[in-house]
């Protein structure tokens, strides 16, 4: 979603802004710009579509040291040019993400005092708002301070003022910016791996403050409005993963990459005592996980292994609408926030609710020092590495494996320690034992695919689905495959794809009752058996994958690589943009 780059210093800004976008691109937009100063002018270049498209448009060679730049993901207007950053309202130009929610109302008061607006942002509106308090006392600062008195939702805004050429402010509430810092000058951006190229060193701002950057200085002010310390930290996280390698896309690099994460994670926590530094969950009344998307996937997964293994009760909401829903939660609760990003702005917020009614929070979260790690009370890090392409596969793994290591904390010993040090080897031998391509080409044609399993292979027909919808944009649905019959069977006719899965010997014969039901109504069953169950007649699949049998739980997990792989696949053969899917952002910053 939305991305802020910025560059102050002894460099030519243009080739760095251009650089910080690209590096932003795995967030999604569907429009860039950039604005920059040469002398007390203001240059604005925008285009919309790809990166490539900006890049046609400008002469990286121009004589500018002062820039900021913006991916949109629109919200408020369409993409096009008018709506893109940067927006100018006299002398202050500006790049913002985030949404000021009381917009409609500022416009109303500034269209009063004569102001004139172009486009159908609400980011034109914070400029607008910014200048208007600018023109009155022709002190920026005084002026983003009234701006934030008035100003209510989330924003993360990088500013120029044209009379004020060697300094750019920026402003921070509730969207993510942070501001590197190197010798030959000074970065903003919406996250440390767009400016890795040029520094490791970054500070991080609180909710509500703002800063005041020049070439030599940077000065930090709090919510109030006074002077800060700064702290200045060092990115520890791996910088390498921003190359393709020798995969041709993100997606299947990344699932590539799922046999080292696990290894990487059971490393850390299965050695001596290091599985107790998981937070024990047992000593909780309940458990509340909270989470987006595929996060919210990998929480469902973690309901059935904590309540299994832990014997308390786990809900599972998904954070938008436990945002606004009665919530019979206290501090003998604990709420656990899932999210890849740790930007997720509805898990945020979530967070800041769980903790405001006394909960205790734990987060698991992959991106370092990031608004939800920060906000936690515990943060268990997911070790996956730098995550590019917007569908997860690697990170989502990581969730579950970690949530598999709290619900098993408690009761740990050698045989099942053993049997979670297999699942890397077997992740790598599933990756390479079949032609997923094949089995995609299976499916690719039609417009609707079902997924359906039971318990915690429901929970994984959820994963394989949105994986499929978002990338190959077949339409899919997952279900318990004992609900399927209750209306959406209307749906399988003759050739309809069904992938079933079957890693439960408890509820084996159930599940293979429904698969039956759908292949007599014709559907072509995908049948995700695991080794122990691969007895299943021949007449109720047409084509099989067997996962290996590790320990019975560990199983179901390892059937996500096929359906990664094939959704991968889907995606691959009707010609859809795999990293980036349209409309979709990686790290969804707005409510
Ligand atoms: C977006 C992404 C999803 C992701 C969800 C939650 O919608 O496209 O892939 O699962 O956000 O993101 P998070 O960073 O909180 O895990």
């Amino acid at each position: 979603m939305c991305g802020i780059i910025g560059y102050i210093g002894k460099k030519k800004a243009l080739p760095i802004l251009l650089e910080g976008l690209k590096a932003l691109e795995y967030r999604g937009y569907d429009s860039s710009g950039v604005a920059f100063l040469k002398g007390k002018n203001v240059n604005i270049i925008k285009a919309v579509g790809p990166i490539v498209a900006l890049e046609k448009k400008l002469n990286l060679d121009e004589d500018t040291f002062v820039g900021i730049g913006h991916t949109r993901w629109a919200t408020h207007g369409v993409p096009n040019e008018v709506n893109s950053h940067p927006h100018t309202s006299g002398a202050v130009t500006l790049v913002h993400n985030g949404i000021i929610e009381n917009y409609n109302e500022l416009k109303s008061f500034l269209e009063v005092e004569g102001v004139k607006f172009k486009s159908e942002t609400d980011s034109e509106v914070a400029a607008a708002l910014i200048n208007y308090f600018y023109e009155k006392s022709k002190n920026i600062l005084e002026a983003i301070q009234k701006f934030k008195g008035k100003a209510k939702g989330s924003y993360a805004i990088g500013l120029i003022v044209s009379n004020d050429v060697n300094k750019i402010y920026v402003i921070k509430n509730m969207s993510p910016l942070i501001i590197g810092i190197s010798e030959d000058g000074h970065y903003l951006a919406s996250d440390v791996p767009a400016i890795l190229n040029r520094t490791d060193k970054y500070i991080t701002l609180l909710d509500g403050e703002y800063a005041e950057i020049s070439f030599e200085s940077l000065v930090l002010y709090d919510n109030e409005g006074k002077e800060k310390c700064i702290e200045i930290k060092t990115f520890q996280g791996d910088a390498t993963c921003i190359d393709k390698g020798k995969f041709e896309h993100f997606m299947l690099k990344e699932i590539n990459e799922e046999p080292d994460v696990v290894k990487t994670i059971l490393t850390k926590y299965l050695v001596n005592d290091a599985l107790k530094e998981l937070p024990d969950l047992s000593k909780y009344r309940g458990v509340t996980i909270v989470a987006c998307g595929s996060a919210m996937h990998a929480g469902l997964i973690g309901k059935y292994i904590i309540e299994s293994h832990l014997n308390i009760p786990v809900t599972v909401e998904i954070a938008s609408e436990f945002k606004y829903k009665k919530l019979l939660l206290n501090k003998e609760d604990v709420v656990i926030a899932i999210s890849q990003s740790g930007e997720t702005a509805d898990t945020l917020a979530a967070v800041k609710i769980a903790k405001s009614v006394g909960c205790h929070t734990i987060g698991i979260v992959n991106v370092k020092e990031s608004s939800i790690a920060r906000e936690v009370d515990n943060v268990v890090y997911t070790l996956a590495g730098s995550e590019i392409a917007v569908a997860t596969t690697k990170a989502y793994l990581a969730q579950v494996i970690i949530l598999y290591l709290m619900g098993f904390r408690n009761e740990m010993n050698k045989t099942m320690s053993t049997s979670f040090l297999k699942i890397p080897n077997q992740i790598s031998k599933l990756i390479t034992s079949y032609d997923y391509e094949k089995i995609a080409s299976y499916i690719e044609k039609n417009e609707s695919v079902f997924f359906i399993g039971r318990l915690i292979d429901y929970a994984l027909c959820m994963e394989g689905s949105l994986k499929l919808k978002e990338v190959s944009y077949i339409h899919s649905e997952a279900y318990a495959a004992g609900e399927l019959k209750h209306g959406t069977i209307s749906l399988i006719t003759d050739g309809t794809p069904v992938f079933a899965i079957l890693t439960d010997q408890n509820i084996a014969d159930k599940t293979i009752s429904n698969i039956k039901e759908v292949k007599v109504r014709g559907a072509k069953v995908i049948l995700i058996v695991s080794e122990s169950l691969d007895n299943v007649s021949k007449d109720v699949y047409d084509e099989k994958i067997v996962i290996p049998s590790i320990y019975k739980e560990i199983d179901s997990l390892l059937s996500v690589i096929p359906l990664q792989l094939i959704a991968y696949y889907c995606a691959k053969l009707r010609g859809c943009a795999i990293d980036k899917p349209r409309n979709l952002a990686k790290s969804v910053t707005v409510e």
